[in-house]
């Protein structure tokens, strides 16, 4: 039993299932879990996710309750919850990232998706049956009292569906992407809407990444649910109950990534992306392949900046780093193809013998990510939405006169604004004039806005944010 519990859909350790039937483990991805897996050292808090692959779901029958007590990567124990693969990839593929995330960014095609008909309702009872499993599993493990730490849309039900099960726990529901304003969201059917909401409403408390995602938050449990909100306060009240909504701005701890970006695979990886580029000027993106990081458009820019600059060619390197993401979803694969044709065009016009104007990457190095953050000159962040971007945060800190182009619809625009190059993530001409002007800023303007944009991206590492919430549930 343990008296501090976190619990989201991807946990911080996976396993690859070999043919001779031998498990190996590795870490878990994305920046959610990287910045839990360092709050989550403490034997006292106990993490329980998902089986995500075959690897993982054998994992978690060989251990006894699925729980892994030594998970390594100095992670405190670990429970792997085994849900059928069916209903699984249902909750995660169908609802969780095909349609709430598509809410939560903005990212709907209208005249043609989405389409919520009887197969999507199969679909959603999947979603309710895998947040069930979660509530479960973390009613059997807490203690009498304990705080309860809910991340991410695959569980906004679990909040009130836990609190039926045990009433005497302090829950918590933190949103790590945007939340959509009123008139987006109810593009859900009503019912469906309606749960969503109630179910983070069953936590005490609702934390969000930045104050404008907990408004939008608000504003539809009043819109949608007519429920009683204090914005000011942060105050929602509904079905006789309260659930105080936070802003809790995550940020980075420099001091240990500092210490990660030193170490040797990542100094040898700087010398082989210098050898290669030579003392040209770079133009660094690191993304995950996903449809709300815009990275065609980003790409697009790029290629305006070129044609419009020629006294440039010859003069800088775009390194994107793209790395595969969610490929059991289409509009994922397509999206990574369009990715590479954009790219496989800039270098058929503007690439020869002598020059390489555009290095893309897709496949997956961490090493080698942080090598090219050191010796970035311009950093490049455009998402049409956002939760936080931390890429955004962990340039400044990696490349000390680096200047950041980010776009305005990233949370990390909220505190990163003043000192980067804010760009609309879908004016592409506005967005090539801001990487010739990050490029062009003079030495000393790029160490004072650097300094500031490194104070800003540590202001509230991961163990600080964590303890906030703690600290709110507690009050
Ligand atoms: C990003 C988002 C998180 C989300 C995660 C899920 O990191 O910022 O809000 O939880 O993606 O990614 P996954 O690879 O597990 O689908």
């Amino acid at each position: 039993m343990n008296t501090v519990l976190l619990a989201s859909n991807r946990g911080p350790v996976s396993f690859n299932l070999a043919d001779d039937g031998s498990l190996t483990m590795r870490r878990g991805g994305g920046g959610m879990v990287s910045g839990l897996s360092e709050v989550a050292k403490d034997s006292e808090v106990l993490w329980v996710c998902a089986a995500l692959s075959d690897g993982d779901r054998g994992a978690a029958r060989r251990a006894p309750g699925g729980r892994l007590d030594q998970a390594g990567y100095d992670t405190g124990p670990v429970r792997m919850l085994d849900i059928p693969p069916a209903t699984f990839h249902r909750a995660y593929n169908a609802v969780a990232n095909s349609t709430l995330w598509f809410v939560n960014h903005l990212l709907y095609d209208t005249p043609n998706s989405p389409h919520f008909d009887t197969r999507f309702r199969r679909e959603w009872e999947s979603y309710q049956d895998y947040n069930a499993a979660f509530a479960l599993a973390l009613a059997e493990d807490a203690t009498h009292g304990a705080r309860v730490m809910i991340q991410d849309y695959h569980l906004t039900l679990a909040p009130a569906m836990l609190r039926v099960e045990r009433p005497d726990l302090r829950i918590a529901h933190f949103s790590h992407t945007p939340w959509a304003p009123p008139e987006y969201f109810s593009l859900l059917p009503d019912d469906i809407a309606a749960e969503l909401l109630s179910g983070i409403l069953g936590a005490d408390h609702a934390g969000f990444l930045t104050a404008r995602w907990a408004a939008a938050f608000m504003d539809c449990c009043r819109a949608i649910l007519g429920a009683e909100v204090d914005r000011e306060a942060g105050l929602v009240v509904f079905d006789g109950r309260a659930t105080h909504v936070g802003v809790h701005p995550l940020g980075v701890d420099g001091d240990a990534l500092w210490a990660r970006a030193t170490e040797p695979d990542v100094e040898s990886h700087m010398t082989a992306l210098r050898e290669r580029v030579g003392d040209r000027r770079l133009i660094v993106r690191i993304d995950r392949t996903e449809l709300s990081k815009n990275i065609v458009r980003g790409l697009s820019a790029y290629r305006q900046f070129l044609t419009d600059h020629p006294e440039w060619h010859g003069k800088v390197v775009h390194l994107a780093f793209a790395y595969p993401s969610r490929h059991d979803l289409p509009e994922y694969r397509e999206y990574t193809a369009a990715v590479q044709r954009c790219a496989k065009e800039i270098e058929d016009e503007f690439g020869g013998e002598e020059w390489d104007p555009l290095i893309l990457n897709v496949d997956d190095d961490y090493a080698r990510s942080l090598a090219a953050y050191r010796i970035a000159d311009v950093l490049l962040v455009n998402p049409i939405r956002d939760g936080m971007n931390l890429v955004a945060k962990e340039g400044p800190i990696l490349a000390p006169s680096c200047a950041l182009v980010l776009s305005r619809e990233a949370g990390a625009a909220a505190e990163l604004g003043g000192d980067a190059l804010v760009v609309n993530p879908y004016d592409v001409s506005g967005t090539a004039r801001a990487l010739y002007d990050g490029l062009v800023m003079p030495e000393r303007e790029r160490a004072e806005r650097g300094a500031r944009l490194r104070a800003a991206a540590t202001a509230l590492p991961p163990a600080r944010w964590f303890a906030d919430q703690l600290a709110a549930l507690d009050d």
